[in-house]
């Protein structure tokens, strides 16, 4: 167990809001078909607003949550697998945007795990005395990696920002961070994937630039085998929430919420029912936001903290899965 405690949350989405109907003008779809398989109603597309951008406006809704003051932010982590650069990091010009000039900052790339890892990491970051504060910031422009050609990848997919401002918990606080369980499977990498700049310089033989390891297409759009994604993801999302539970040795009925990441509303049914977990204790905006990858569960958190539904010492079970392959799960006291 670890004394951490969430004390302010804050999201960004897009104006934009595509609908099914307006994707089958772009791709031969029904709103039957997507609402169905998937769950999804509609989606957020950026409106042209960058990754950062959204990062610094649910940072801001965080930290006015949180009542701290840039100042005092020690560490800012963006979780992110749709950055606007290669480099800076998006949480260096974060920084720079909110002027929290002592932190130190770093970008996260689990794909849609990622929030899951920068709250574990959160947690060991405030095991040091030094740290007081942690601000993680889930922002992602998905869309940027889809091709709106290909059906079966285009209607997943959404974009926004959440955002997480952690500190230490004090001793008369129940908040705390009880168990996580994180694990990776890079052999199975071919399933999810996106592909960054090829080798190309001058002094290249021709013929010289190897094969592509993943079977991916040419440019950096998605391609996806879909039905191993969901096998993989109910399988994790079940087993690591329950690992997690184990290990805090708490039972699943104790829980008030499971968050998981928000793919497909039947990846979050199928993992359910594995785990045996009461349909109301399964929190779903996948109708209204889709798939924001790493963005998904803080927008989740969020609105669950500002709708009031989350009260103090209420037990919470996150769960993130996606390429790597990645999970992770997250038990924790709010
Ligand atoms: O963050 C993690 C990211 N990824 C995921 O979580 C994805 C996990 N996988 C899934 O959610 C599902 O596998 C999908 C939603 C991607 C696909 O659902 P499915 O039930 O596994 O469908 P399928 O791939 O078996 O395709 C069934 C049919 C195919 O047609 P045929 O070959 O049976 O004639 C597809 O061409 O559905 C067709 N199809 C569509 N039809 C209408 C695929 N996409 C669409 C579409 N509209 N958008």
């Amino acid at each position: 167990m670890q004394r951490m405690k969430i004390i302010g949350t804050g999201s960004y989405l897009p104006d934009l809001v595509v609908t099914n109907q307006m994707m089958a003008s772009v791709v031969e779809t029904s709103d039957e078909w997507i609402t169905s398989r998937t769950g999804i109603s509609q989606r957020h597309l950026s409106s042209g607003e960058p990754t950062w951008f959204m990062a610094v406006e649910a940072a801001r809704k965080g930290m006015e949550a949180a009542g701290v003051l840039t100042e005092a932010i020690d560490v800012i982590i963006v979780t992110t697998c749709t950055p606007d650069y290669y480099l800076p990091s998006t949480a260096c010009i974060v920084q720079a945007e909110l002027g929290a000039s002592k932190a130190i900052c770093f970008d996260l790339n689990a794909a849609c795990s990622g929030f899951v890892y920068a709250l574990d990491m959160a947690a060991r970051y405030l095991q040091d005395l030094s740290i007081e504060h942690v601000l993680i910031i889930a922002s992602e422009n998905v869309s940027k990696l889809v091709d709106y050609g290909d059906r079966s990848i285009c209607v997943l997919f959404g974009d926004g920002a959440g955002a997480v401002v952690c500190a230490r918990a004090g001793q008369e606080d129940d908040s705390a961070l009880l168990a996580t369980q994180l694990g990776s499977e890079g052999q199975n990498g071919q399933v999810l994937v996106s592909r960054a700049l090829k080798i190309s310089h001058p002094f290249l033989a021709d013929g010289a630039v190897w094969p592509d390891r993943f079977g991916s297409h040419e440019d950096h759009t998605l391609t996806m085998e879909g039905q191993e994604v969901f096998k993989f993801a109910v399988r994790v999302l079940a087993d690591s929430v329950l690992e997690t539970v184990a290990k805090a040795g708490v039972d699943l009925a104790q829980l008030r919420y499971i968050i998981p990441h928000q793919a497909n509303e039947r990846i979050s049914d199928a993992a359910a029912r594995r785990m045996k977990a009461e349909p109301e204790q399964i929190i779903s905006r996948i109708a209204d936001l889709g798939n924001t990858s790493s963005a998904s569960i803080p927008l989740c958190l969020d609105e669950l903290i500002r709708s009031g539904r989350l009260d103090r010492g209420d037990m919470v079970a996150i769960c993130g899965f996606g390429a790597g392959l990645t999970y992770g799960a997250a038990l924790f006291v709010y």
